[in-house]
């Protein structure tokens, strides 16, 4: 609760009758209209009032006193609540604020988020167990995968992918930048006995040395990514394939941004507890962004002790601005799908995916 300093018109500006309880609430307010060094506060009433000092006030020269009640109340400060409404429902331009660590790797989150990946009926996070089944087994038969083949995964969660894929023989290597996720996958793989490389990093600093035949970005992590940070990532994907080598990876369609909608929401303590095990409360404005095809969920979590903005951001795309994107970053597409199961690409679909390699140019200058 917020307190604010509130003063009461007392009415008889000469009597000495002074001092009722600060609980009274039936005085007028007058808020502080005046200028503080104006105010003067009759002694009488310091029974129960702060030294005027200690409030800040002064008494001017020759100024007359006048009674009245200086009190701490709580009511909430109008003022100030219109401008944290006014921020809680602002628009932001597209991509102003990158939060993901926020979402990812803030303990509490971090460890509802590995809930949702490890459940295997549900499509959060990671997508159902049979999905990934199927899609590994394609990734397998369309890259023919083998002993010989360097996969990179970015964004690989608690290894999902980058265990079933190891398990095929393939040479894995997982970044994430939730330690939590990347300690889960590392249990699953020395239970499993799989060596598997995990590098906890934020995927836009990874660098190495080594080459591989695949990149994966899988669950629409891409979309997340303003058009700058795609273009970083297109041109370390280039540096990191190895001559043939390919990138998989999946995106929100149009026909997705198009079943969006605006609206603005707050609910006690959202997705039954997901932003933090302290009560709040949490607003959820959904924006849109016509000409770019971004939408933003912004969710403000209001605890009693802080507040904190996560901005949740997903690029649209059609298969004619993805060719535009991937050829501008050195890339060709090979070919169009529905998902990374290899399903066959349809234009309604909310969500599709796409290999590329690099441009027979990209290539050949990488040679040089
Ligand atoms: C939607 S999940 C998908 C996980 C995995 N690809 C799957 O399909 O099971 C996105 C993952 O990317 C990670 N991530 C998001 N942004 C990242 C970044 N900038 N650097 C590293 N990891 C990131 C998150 O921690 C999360 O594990």
């Amino acid at each position: 609760m917020e307190f604010s300093w509130a003063m009461a018109n007392h009415g008889d500006k000469n009597g000495d009758d002074c001092c009722d309880s600060p609980a009274d609430g039936k005085k007028e307010l007058i808020g502080f209209q005046r200028p503080l060094t104006e105010l003067m506060i009759s002694t009488k009433c310091s029974d129960w009032l702060p030294a005027p000092e200690q409030l800040g006030f002064s008494r001017g020269a020759g100024q007359k006193p006048f009674r009245c009640h200086i009190y701490r109340t709580n009511t909430i400060n109008n003022k100030a609540m219109f401008t944290k409404l006014t921020q809680i429902n602002s628009r932001p331009a597209p991509f102003q604020f990158y939060t993901a660590d926020d979402l990812w790797t803030n303990e509490h989150t971090a460890n509802q988020m590995l809930q949702y990946h490890l459940n295997d009926s549900i499509d959060v996070s990671s997508r159902n167990k049979d999905f990934i089944e199927r899609s590994i087994d394609w990734i397998v038969s369309h890259f023919t995968v083998g002993s010989k083949t360097s996969i990179i995964d970015f964004g690989c969660g608690p290894g999902l992918y980058t265990t079933g894929l190891a398990e095929k023989g393939a040479t894995v290597t997982g970044i994430d930048f939730s330690k939590n996720s990347l300690h889960h996958a590392e249990q699953v793989a020395r239970r499993k006995g799989l060596k598997i490389d995990y590098v906890h990093t934020n995927y836009l600093d990874f660098e190495s040395s080594y080459k591989f035949d695949l990149i994966t970005m899988i669950m629409c992590d891409y979309c997340a990514l303003s058009p700058e940070q795609r273009a970083i990532l297109l041109t370390k994907f280039s540096s990191l394939l190895n001559p043939g080598g390919a990138v998989l990876l999946d995106v929100y369609s149009h026909t997705s941004f198009n079943q969006k909608e605006e609206s603005a929401t707050y609910e006690l303590n959202q997705l039954h507890g997901f932003w933090s095990p302290q009560d709040y409360y949490c607003f959820v404005n959904t924006f849109k962004y016509e000409r770019e095809k971004v939408t933003l969920d912004k969710y403000t979590i209001i605890e009693q002790a802080k507040t904190r903005t996560v901005y949740n951001w997903l690029q649209h795309f059609s298969t004619a601005s993805m060719q535009e994107e991937f050829n501008r970053n050195g890339f060709e597409i090979d070919e169009f799908y529905a998902n990374v199961a290899g399903e066959t690409f349809t234009p309604e679909s909310a969500e599709f995916a796409v290999v590329a390699r690099k441009s027979p140019d990209t290539e050949n200058n990488a040679g040089r």
